[in-house]
């Protein structure tokens, strides 16, 4: 059995409150297109990639679009989106962030992102954590959307560890399935603290200590 050795945090959800922001650009969209879209539907957009979220809030449009009018879709959601972003500053780090951060180093524990997103360095550089991780992994690396692990597999293979080494924190649905999909214990927090399958469960990360955290292959066996 091996201990954990680094914790790969999701980003939006988990370190910064950047998926209300989310649901509001998506929100702007579908409204501009006359679809529907509400709070149930979000939750299944949570830390998926940005062309798979369009397709979901797209499901309830009676009409189909070409790939082009998609792309465009997807662009004007991210233009959005990056209004949104401007006004994002260190005080929406979530609840227990930046003292887990610490207390991690303090222990010599890796740490990296593991984000769907390709505006993940632009909010980490607008909280101020941007030099914070060891390895930073996000939507620009990868080729497939979580629930499939490649994002969390690539961050762990650049930190040097393997699966087993690895805790993910996650606040999405589809990110626990890639935690876990990649073999990493997983700590569901915020939308995904009821999760069957995670290894742990939390409202966010105030409320486990990082003794608790790096305890958890003791849960998994
Ligand atoms: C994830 C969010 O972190 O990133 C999803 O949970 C989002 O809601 C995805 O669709 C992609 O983000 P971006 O910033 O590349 O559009
Ligand atoms: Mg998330």
């Amino acid at each position: 059995m091996k201990s954990i050795r680094a914790v790969i945090f999701d980003l939006d959800g988990v370190i910064v409150s950047t998926d209300e922001y989310h649901f509001q650009a998506w929100k702007q969209l579908a409204n501009s297109l006359g679809i529907p879209f509400g709070r149930e539907s979000n939750d299944r957009i949570r830390g998926v990639s940005r062309m798979e979220s369009l397709e979901i809030v797209l499901e309830k449009s009676g009409k189909r679009y070409s790939l082009e009018e998609k792309r465009e879709m997807a662009e004007r959601k991210n233009t959005y989106y990056r209004e949104l972003l401007k006004r994002v500053s260190p005080s929406e780090i979530l609840p227990g962030v930046i003292e887990m951060i610490k207390a991690l180093k303090d222990r010599g524990v890796k740490i990296a992102i593991g984000s769907s997103s390709k505006n993940a360095r632009a909010i980490l550089r607008a909280v101020g954590l941007e030099d914070e991780f060891d390895v930073i992994t996000d939507g620009n690396h990868v080729t497939r959307s979580k629930p499939d692990p490649e994002v969390f597999t690539i961050a762990a293979m650049r930190l040097g560890f393997s699966p087993e080494e690895c805790l993910v924190v996650e606040d999405a649905e589809a990110g626990v399935e890639a935690g876990l999909a990649a073999g990493m214990s997983v700590l569901a927090v915020g939308a995904a603290t009821g999760h069957p399958r995670a290894t742990r469960l939390a409202e966010n990360l105030s409320c486990v200590t990082v003794d608790e955290l790096l305890l958890v292959e003791s849960v998994c066996g």
